[in-house]
């Protein structure tokens, strides 16, 4: 037997040295929490910054993803029709154009996606009535006689409709695929209320979600009452022109006091985001749509909604996910996805 074995053997024989041993290990653990939080602090520094002047491939990529999705969204807002995308359309351009001047391919999805994301926008502000209004509409004309070629070469159409879940008489394969190609992001909503059952039966298959070590940190915390909802919306920036249709919505949050200590730091967010992915795959099976809704809020903003009373202090908020059913024909923006040698590649390091 090592030193350290008969030492802690020796310590477990007398119950106070090992209360005092344990609480020792605790504090041991809460500094070395720190110690990894500045790990994470550097790397955020070092690599979740975009700067004006970025060049680096995936880094504007993702910008112009980030941008023009705002255009695709407002292009499937519901309600009265409203000028919108005038900073985006302007940013996705000037992304597009650094793309350019960086010599990036002009084959790239994300590229031709953001390119005919600007020319489906144009066509959305002309069908609305609103492109005289739209102070970027002559950069828009230009940016878009400039690139015919690429536009011409492969057309890509936002948005489209919303697929259905199910494909008769399909084998797992397909109807996985089915049911992944039908669940999208839904950004409008009948006024049906969502059976609670339905809500139920969804909860429990998103409870068959891996979790580290089986620990299950997940809940869900509904909200159906209107002014809760609005009340709730009001500490959230992605819902504005959909929020007010918003029929049902869930609170995705982790239990943290599930986590041994600071190294599972980053597990909330793992187990979170598997329980919310099948979760919304469960939602969109029983015909009803769903939206995440992001929790990327101030510290601030994050203590003044958990004054509403819906979270507890443990619970650490994932995100929102707003329910309801689709209305009857309901569009989707396109959002295309990365090309395949972006998604995965088979590592060559040597010490792998
Ligand atoms: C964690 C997370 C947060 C999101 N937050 C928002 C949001 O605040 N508002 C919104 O309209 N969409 C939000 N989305 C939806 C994304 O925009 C959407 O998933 C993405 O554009 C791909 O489209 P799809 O879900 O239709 O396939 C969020 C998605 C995730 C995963």
């Amino acid at each position: 037997m090592g030193i350290k074995q008969s030492l802690k053997q020796s310590v477990q024989r007398s119950a106070t040295l090992w209360a005092g041993y344990q609480f020792i290990k605790a504090q041991v653990n809460r500094v070395r929490t720190t110690a990894y939080y500045l790990y994470d602090a550097r790397r955020c520094w070092r690599h979740m910054i975009w700067r004006p002047t970025e060049r680096a491939r995936w880094a504007l990529s993702s910008e112009m993803l980030f941008q023009y999705h705002k255009l695709e969204k407002g292009l499937v807002m519901p309600g009265k029709p409203r000028l919108f995308g005038t900073d985006p359309v302007r940013a996705t351009m000037a992304l597009v154009r650094r793309w350019e001047a960086a010599g990036y391919p002009t084959s790239d999805a994300i590229y031709r996606g953001a390119c005919a994301t600007v020319s489906c926008y144009r066509a959305g502000l002309i069908a609305r009535g609103l492109h005289q209004e739209s102070p970027a509409i002559h950069q828009v004309d230009q940016f878009l006689a400039e690139r015919q070629q690429v536009l011409a070469a492969d057309p890509m159409v936002t948005p489209v409709p919303l697929e259905a879940p199910t494909k008769p008489g399909a084998g797992p394969w397909e109807a996985f695929e089915a049911l992944s190609v039908a669940r999208r992001s839904v950004r409008d909503f009948a006024p049906t209320a969502v059976p609670k059952e339905w809500v139920e039966r969804a909860v429990r298959i998103a409870a068959l979600s891996p979790s580290a070590c089986n620990r299950q940190p997940n809940k869900v915390i509904l909200i159906e009452d209107r002014a809760e909802i609005d009340r709730a919306l009001s500490f959230q920036n992605g819902n504005r022109g959909f929020g007010h249709k918003v029929p049902l919505l869930a609170v995705l949050v982790v239990d943290s006091t599930g986590y041994f200590d600071g190294s599972e730091r980053n597990q909330t967010y793992v187990d979170g985001g598997l329980f919310a992915m099948s979760l919304m795959f469960a939602l969109r099976a029983l015909g009803l749509g769903s939206c995440s809704l992001n929790w990327c809020v101030t510290p601030a903003t994050d203590r003044a909604f958990r004054k509403l009373g819906h979270v507890k202090d443990q619970e650490t908020v994932m995100m929102m996910l707003a329910i309801g059913y689709p209305p009857e024909a309901v569009a989707v923006p396109l959002s295309p996805r990365r090309d395949m040698e972006d998604l995965m590649r088979w590592s060559k390091a040597k010490n792998a």
